[in-house]
């Protein structure tokens, strides 16, 4: 059981980001607020806010990424932060040097926050416990377990779309089992109030205990998809399955892929998203990623705004953000 509570300071604020789990619905939604801000922000000539500055922000990603890692790299300089980028192949944990030495290493330097991804569940967790208190730590996606920015990116996306969440009906479709991105998502949406959550893959990809989420369980994605407003399509995460759990990719294609066809049972204004990458002819068909109901670029973008939003309430929580984005 990974222990949520230390990303809270004692007045009940964001001192790390390591989970949606264990935060209020008032604290996702005044992170939803702050992201549009900082959206606003990036409509203007000049894309930078003074919020930050002064501050240093490591990018420790010890397992790739493309969306995570430069959209934190943006939203850190349009914060006016200092931003360090640590290539891990490179660096002397290569050479044998421990995770926590290097971490010291790095806070000798003056850094103020580590945004952290890596394969293992809990590796966000654990390094919040270990570094100096004035260091705020960023969980970029650890393992199977919780990439609560990309939830965040996705329910500000949802939120643009579709105003409310009370009466929704979303479903999340594929690899459930190895997804981070689909347990973020079921907390987050569960903590706004989505009245309806259906998950949908084949029964070797739906984690035990997914009950626990309060969410109703498919297996076919026909039945699932009808009438739902919003449709999350998952990457089948083949580098973390271990056996046979697919009899083959176009088998999963005709069963779980989003075509035209399964797409014409859910609401017309359906909205069609993913975290990304993308696998096309695998998750999804190009028609759809690309087509008129895709939102999943749009997801990239807003991920900068998320993000400025998650750095700037967990290393300033007393400042305040105007309308402007200026600091008061
Ligand atoms: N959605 C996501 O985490 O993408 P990256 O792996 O490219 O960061």
């Amino acid at each position: 059981m990974i222990n949520n509570n230390i990303q809270l300071d004692e007045q009940g604020r964001l001192k790390h980001f390591l989970s949606i789990e264990g935060l209020k619905r008032q604290q996702l939604v005044s992170i939803l607020d702050a992201a549009e801000t900082f959206a606003n922000v990036q409509e203007q000539a000049v894309k930078k806010v003074p919020l930050l500055r002064g501050k240093t922000i490591v990018n420790l990603f010890f397992e790739a990424s493309t969306r995570t890692r430069t959209t934190f790299e943006l939203a850190a300089k349009r914060l006016s932060a200092d931003v360090l980028n640590i290539n891990i192949n490179t660096s002397a944990t290569s050479k044998g040097e421990s995770l926590l030495d290097m971490l010291h290493n790095l806070e000798s330097m003056h850094c103020d926050m580590f945004i952290v991804r890596h394969n293992q569940s809990g590796a966000a967790h654990f390094i919040a416990r270990h570094v100096s208190p004035h260091i705020s730590v960023i969980n970029a996606g650890d393992g199977c377990h919780s990439h609560p920015s990309q939830a965040m990116l996705d329910m500000f996306t949802i939120r643009r779309h579709k105003k409310e969440f009370a009466n929704l009906k979303v479903v999340i479709v594929g690899d459930i089992l190895h997804s981070r991105v689909a347990r973020s998502q079921m907390h987050a949406l569960t903590t706004l109030g989505v009245s309806e959550i259906r998950v949908v893959g084949p029964k070797t990809l739906i984690p035990a205990g997914i009950n626990t989420f309060g969410v109703h369980v498919y297996h076919n994605m026909q039945e699932a998809i009808i009438d739902a407003d919003v449709i999350i399509m998952l990457r089948l995460q083949k580098e973390r399955m271990q056996g046979a759990l697919l009899p083959s990719e176009d088998e999963y294609y005709h069963n779980y892929g989003l075509t035209e066809k399964k797409l014409s049972y859910a609401r017309p204004d359906a909205i069609v998203m993913h975290p990304g990458p993308i696998n096309r002819g695998v998750e999804i068909a190009s028609s759809i990623a690309d087509g008129p109901q895709s939102v999943i670029l749009e997801q990239v973008t807003n991920g900068i705004a998320i993000r400025m939003a998650v750095m700037s309430q967990t290393l300033s929580p007393r400042t305040e953000t105007t309308k402007t984005g200026s600091t008061v």
